[in-house]
């Protein structure tokens, strides 16, 4: 039989399996903890720190990652935990462009984050890569949020293309030897673009009509050259 364990979210007792994180809990009671990294079908790995709620602790506790446990006493929305979402908030907005990022940039109002707060703080620089027909790259976009890396690997597609590269700061999305993505173990299954809540991983044909270009020419451009043109109808 599975252990239970009782606790108390937002003055709410409620009593789960244990194992079940503080963000399952809190969703049985209709609370609604905001997640950034956090993706219902992956394994959660609590790098963005935007679902931490105070359970009295010294340090606030990542809910997708934080088991529950017996009489623990959670807050997910008190003021020192609104104080922090507002700055990590900040903090993202001063090195990566969110600018195609709804759901962060919806966190920003409801916390009243302001952009500019660390103006002059160092950008992310990187490259756009367009190195293969289905799907572009642009890592200034990117929030290291883990969830291409998680979906290319065990939990779902075993392909291992997408992985973590250099350090601190400079930890960023890679491939093995920064080869181009035809030249790695990419399958090209498209779930790596689909998981990315930052538009740092966007369909090629998608990013093509953002530019205006007529959608017969991508069609073309995203077969590659050489090919045979092909009525449809
Ligand atoms: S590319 Fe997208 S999914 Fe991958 S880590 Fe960056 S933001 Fe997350
Ligand atoms: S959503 Fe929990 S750490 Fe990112």
């Amino acid at each position: 039989m599975t252990n239970q364990v009782t606790l108390t979210i937002d003055g709410q007792e409620i009593t789960v399996a244990e194992g079940t994180t503080i963000l399952e809990a809190a969703a049985q009671l209709g609370i609604h903890i905001p997640v950034i990294c956090y993706h219902p079908h992956l394994t959660a790995n609590g790098l963005c720190r935007i679902c931490s709620v105070d359970t009295g602790g010294r340090v606030q506790a990542a809910a997708c990652v934080t088991p529950c446990s017996q009489n623990m006493q959670v807050q997910t929305e008190n003021e020192t935990v609104k104080r922090s979402r507002k700055t990590i908030l900040e903090m993202l907005a001063s090195t990566v462009d969110l600018s195609e990022s709804p759901e962060i940039l919806d966190l920003m109002s409801r916390y009243q984050a302001d952009p500019a707060r660390f103006a002059g703080g160092n950008q992310r620089q990187s490259p756009l890569y367009d190195d293969n027909p289905f799907y572009i790259r642009d890592y200034n976009k990117c929030i290291d949020c883990w969830r291409c890396v998680q979906v290319c690997a065990e939990d779902a597609q075993y392909a291992f293309a997408l992985s973590f590269d250099g350090r601190g700061f400079e930890t960023r999305i890679g491939t093995f030897m920064g080869h181009g993505m035809m030249d790695t173990t990419c399958v090209f299954c498209g779930q790596c673009v689909g998981v990315c809540p930052t538009g740092a991983l966007k369909p090629k044909r998608q990013s093509l009509l953002e530019q205006g270009v007529d959608p017969n020419e991508i069609f073309f451009q995203t077969r590659g050259k050489g090919k045979k043109k092909q009525k449809f109808g």
